[in-house]
């Protein structure tokens, strides 16, 4: 397994500012650009009976009543983000959406609030871009995840460059086993499996 002492050194996280937040964010503009498609890009996660899914950096929660209905009744969704605020404004703007069991958790993906192997899916809607420690996410991850679970991670070019993208996708082949994987102009696409042990 890999351990913290063994990761790459990585250059600490970005925060989106607020403006190009809202712009990346309009579903307008994200369905005339064809990047991103709530509906059809929550399907990465694949949907399975009773599951957990935790969404680490909801923020707004562009996907997140997407994947509430695409997860369905009988499952559990929560919410995780560091911004309490952000948490109390999805809660407004999911009302009276359905689907999955709503929880919401003040967190952070660095340090997730979670027992080990408590997770059956975690998934980061360029989030993870953000976080001040990405490789100390990414092992938080396989440690929250069960084995069999999965890790569904969405990242935004322009805001992880490579330089800082590389390490990540180094820890994560090393960490997991990659099941899916598409990268195109602005977005790339991941889903992994924790490993048996
Ligand atoms: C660009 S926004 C994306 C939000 C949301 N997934 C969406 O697509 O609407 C990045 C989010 O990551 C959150 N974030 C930043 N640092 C974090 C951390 N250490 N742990 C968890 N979330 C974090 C921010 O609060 C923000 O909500």
């Amino acid at each position: 397994m890999t351990t913290l002492d063994d990761k790459p050194k990585v250059r600490a996280g970005w925060r989106t500012p607020a403006a190009l937040y809202r712009l990346i964010s309009s579903p307008a503009l994200r369905a005339v650009l064809g990047w991103d498609l709530p509906r059809r890009d929550v399907k990465w996660v694949r949907r399975e009976e009773g599951m957990t899914c935790l969404e680490v950096g909801s923020g707004g929660g562009f996907y997140t009543a997407a994947l509430r209905e695409h997860l369905g009744e009988g499952t559990d969704l929560i919410a995780l983000d560091p911004a309490g605020e952000s948490l109390d404004a999805l809660r407004d703007k999911l009302a009276g959406t359905t689907g999955a069991r709503m929880s919401y958790l003040v967190g952070d993906g660095c340090k997730l609030p979670m027992p080990d192997d408590s997770v059956d899916a975690l998934f980061y809607g360029y989030s993870l871009e953000e976080f001040p420690d990405p490789l100390g996410a990414v092992l938080e991850a396989q440690r929250v995840l069960r084995p069999g679970g999965q890790l569904v991670l969405f990242l935004w070019r322009p805001v992880i460059t490579k330089g800082r993208r590389m390490p990540v996708a180094k820890l994560l082949d090393q960490t997991f086993d990659r099941q899916q994987h598409s990268a195109g102009p602005q977005n790339i696409r991941m889903r992994y499996i924790k490993r048996a042990r």
